[in-house]
């Protein structure tokens, strides 16, 4: 792995997540089209490139014959990924029912499924069997492709039972798992029927990381109450193995371990001729409004309803304000076969509507209300023009889409209105005005607050956002979980020699 400009040779990073950087679209028997997948983790990671690093995870697609999957496996390989073939039923039970029916709803707080949710699948333990499985067959790829030195780095909930599967394959791979939603309280973990098993799997990886101190300290006091184990300030002991949690011994040492972004990737952005006309398209198309921007996955936890009444309970109490500002939220469709999601979104349509009918004119509508993915330049175009963003998530593991916001704010300075149940809350706090999302009284203040800002207040808040996110990028994360790694490792060796 000589490198041509004489530095020493990159790191082989395996990172291993559920879903792939890119999603397949079958458009022949051989023939695939990549797009660009969704969601935090995935622009996220995009930034890291210190590493040689290889992608490895499931394409969201079935494919059932042998020619699919070696075509697929090498369009895939030019953009360093490497797929995880699942069928339709694990697919069903493990993604759309262990993972998002069950884990997803419980470490966001909403509790878990009552009997009739879980009918429609078959049921509690086959749904956990399933995500074992999944698990396995993600480690057996991972233990294919692994070479001696490799740092494989799990990511997320749906795969918590990885660690164990890569450890019982060979107990010298140096093996750290992070995760990207919130870790629960011990009370709300403790309701879950597998949860020691998940818990313990866990602790089978070298270093464990969690965006904040918090979801950090909920992860070791579940380890404490429902394992019987040891906290320490540094992790977790197990009869001697010491599992280290990053936020827990890196809050002690003064560092910072959240998440971020590829700013400059936005920053730049801006100056692309392409993004230049989309913004002086929008600014032509809202010419005499404020505009109000909400980006989200079309998923429970983002608080959707509940931002859109907040949004209404304005225009209601002011009624000046009525044709002088417009709320675009875009909402991208998610896990479309998982029927809570379903449901979601014929609320928020019908909430829509609602409105749109009730404050609308025949030239305007208070709501713009897309429920699509926008590309990149579009996005970036409409981060720049926004007055005021608006990210109510009733809980976010940290929440890049406030990051990216204010990576494009540069000219125009605008206000974030920020969820204190988002881990971005923890870094851009100062900056942003945090709300309560379930208190709709207090976001439609919030609102108003934020559209009569005076101009020095959001410069102020402004700036201070910008110099976060500017200098916590997903670059420095991504370093420094895998030293921490490196180091956890020498140091376990160390003390086992002892
Ligand atoms: C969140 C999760 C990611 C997930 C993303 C999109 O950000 O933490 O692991 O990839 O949502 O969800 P999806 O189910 O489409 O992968």
């Amino acid at each position: 792995r000589e490198r041509k400009d004489g530095q020493p040779p990159k790191q082989r990073l395996l990172v291993v997540a559920n879903r792939l950087p890119v999603s397949a679209v079958r458009r022949g028997a051989d023939s695939w089209a990549l797009e660009m997948s969704v969601g935090g983790l995935v622009r996220a990671l995009l930034g890291v490139n210190d590493f040689e690093a290889r992608w490895i995870g499931w394409a969201g697609v079935n494919v059932p014959d042998e020619i699919g999957q070696s075509s697929l496996t090498k369009a895939l390989a030019e953009k360093r990924c490497i797929p995880v073939f699942l069928d339709e039923e694990i697919v069903h039970q493990y993604y759309n029912g262990y993972c998002n029916n069950i884990l997803w709803p419980l470490f966001h707080y909403l509790g878990l499924p009552q009997e009739d949710r879980l009918a429609t699948t078959r049921g509690f333990q086959s749904q956990f069997d399933a995500y074992k499985k999944a698990n396995q067959m993600f480690a057996d790829v991972v233990n294919e492709h692994y070479e001696e030195g490799d740092v494989v780095w799990c990511h997320d909930y749906h795969l918590m039972f990885l660690p164990k599967c890569l450890k019982d394959y060979n107990n010298e791979m140096k093996v750290g798992w992070f995760l990207h939603t919130p870790f629960p309280s011990s009370e709300i973990h403790r309701t879950l029927p597998s949860r020691s098993e998940l818990l313990r799997s866990v602790l089978a990886a070298d270093l464990v990381g969690f965006h904040t101190y918090d979801y950090a300290r909920h992860f070791v006091s579940a380890c404490t109450r429902i394992l019987g184990l040891e906290g320490t300030p540094e992790g977790v002991e197990d009869q001697g193995k010491l599992t280290r949690v990053a936020a827990v011994f890196v809050v002690s040492a003064q560092c910072h371990f959240p998440i971020g972004i590829d700013s400059d990737r936005f920053i730049r952005a801006l100056e692309l001729p392409k993004v230049k006309d989309h913004i002086k398209e929008f600014q032509d198309r809202f010419a005499g409004r404020k505009v109000m921007l909400g980006v989200d996955r079309l998923d429970m936890i983002k608080g959707i309803p509940q931002k859109i009444l907040a949004f209404e309970k304005f225009l209601e109490e002011n009624p000046h304000w009525r044709d002088k500002v417009v709320l675009l939220q875009i909402a991208v469709p998610t896990r479309t076969d998982v029927p809570e999601y379903q449901k979601l979104t014929c609320q928020v349509h019908e909430i829509v509507g609602r409105i749109n009918g009730r404050f609308g004119t025949l030239t305007a509508v208070p709501i713009h209300h897309l429920d699509q993915t926008l590309d990149f330049q579009a996005l970036c175009a409409l981060y720049a023009v926004t007055d005021v963003a608006l990210v109510t998530s009733l809980r976010d593991g940290m929440n890049l889409v406030s990051y990216e916001f204010v990576a494009c704010q540069a000219s125009k300075k605008g206000v974030l209105i920020l969820s204190e149940f988002a881990g971005a809350a923890q870094s851009l706090g100062a900056g942003a005005i945090l709300v309560n999302p379930w208190n709709i009284t207090e976001v439609a203040a919030s609102i108003g607050y934020a559209l009569n800002m005076p101009a020095d207040e959001r410069e102020k808040r402004h700036h201070h956002n910008f110099m976060h996110v500017t200098t916590h990028t997903s670059q420095e994360w991504a370093e420094t979980f895998v030293s921490e790694l490196n180091d956890s490792v020498v140091e376990a060796q160390m003390r086992t020699r002892q």
